[in-house]
């Protein structure tokens, strides 16, 4: 499998990202939905520290992306892909690139303005604040990091909603050419003829 996009397939370091960056960002939201829960005791703060660690390791992913993204290009829209299928889905995955990164910026934001004492990414090295304490910044943030996921979680079930569509009922390669070859079957029927 080549490494860069082509203009059929996402090459593997896109793939590698893109699900990786999926599986863990649903992980942290779910960690993050939990632990609001929890009593706020010494007992459970790992739970806060994983949740902080793994949010910055995707912010550091999301970034290695973008430039990925720059370098590699993207694959063009699969062949009979109506132009406003094609425009919708530039927004949509546009609008998920800021959210992926308004996501951990807006949670370290909240973190370092609460006044909190220093966490240390997955215990190894001390996370810098990123602001004094300040309790206006970081009752906004609480409010931005949880709007933020509640928007992208929406954007995620319709993206992910269109590229089932796009596999079951129109039956292109879309979501075939996101996993490596061979994981599941091309659709083999050619696209209606109607959509060009
Ligand atoms: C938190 C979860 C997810 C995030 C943040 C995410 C994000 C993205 C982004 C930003 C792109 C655009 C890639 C680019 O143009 O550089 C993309 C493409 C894609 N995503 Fe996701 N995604 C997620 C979950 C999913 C799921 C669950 C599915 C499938 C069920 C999926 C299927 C795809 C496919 C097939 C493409 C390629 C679209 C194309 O070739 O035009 N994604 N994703
Ligand atoms: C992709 C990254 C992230 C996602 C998807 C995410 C998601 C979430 C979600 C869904 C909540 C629950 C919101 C609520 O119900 O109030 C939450 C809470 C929280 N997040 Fe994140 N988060 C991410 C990154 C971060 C980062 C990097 C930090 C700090 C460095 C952070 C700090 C917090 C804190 C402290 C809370 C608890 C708020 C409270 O209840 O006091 N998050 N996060």
């Amino acid at each position: 499998m080549s490494l860069k996009n082509t203009a059929e397939r996402w090459g593997s370091v896109s793939q590698l990202l893109h699900w990786t960056i999926a599986v863990l960002i649903l992980a942290i939201g779910t960690v993050g939905l939990v632990m609001g829960e929890l009593p706020r005791s010494p007992k459970w703060f790992w739970v806060y520290t994983l949740h902080k660690s793994l949010g910055l390791t995707v912010l550091a992913l999301v970034l290695v992306r973008i430039a990925w993204r720059l370098y590699a290009g993207a694959c063009p829209p699969v062949p009979g892909t109506p132009r406003w299928q094609a425009r919708l889905a530039s927004l949509t995955h546009a609008a998920i690139y800021g959210l992926i990164l308004a996501m951990p910026l807006s949670g370290w934001l909240y973190d370092s303005a609460s006044g909190l004492r220093p966490f240390r990414w997955f215990g190894l090295a001390e996370v810098p604040k990123l602001s004094p304490p300040n309790e206006a910044l970081a009752g906004a943030m609480h409010s931005t990091h949880e709007l933020l996921f509640w928007v992208l979680l929406a954007l995620v079930a319709g993206h992910a909603g269109a590229a089932l569509y796009h596999h079951f009922i129109r039956r292109d390669a879309t979501l075939a050419r996101m996993l490596p070859r061979g994981w599941i079957a091309t659709p083999t029927r050619s696209p209606p003829e109607d959509s060009a």
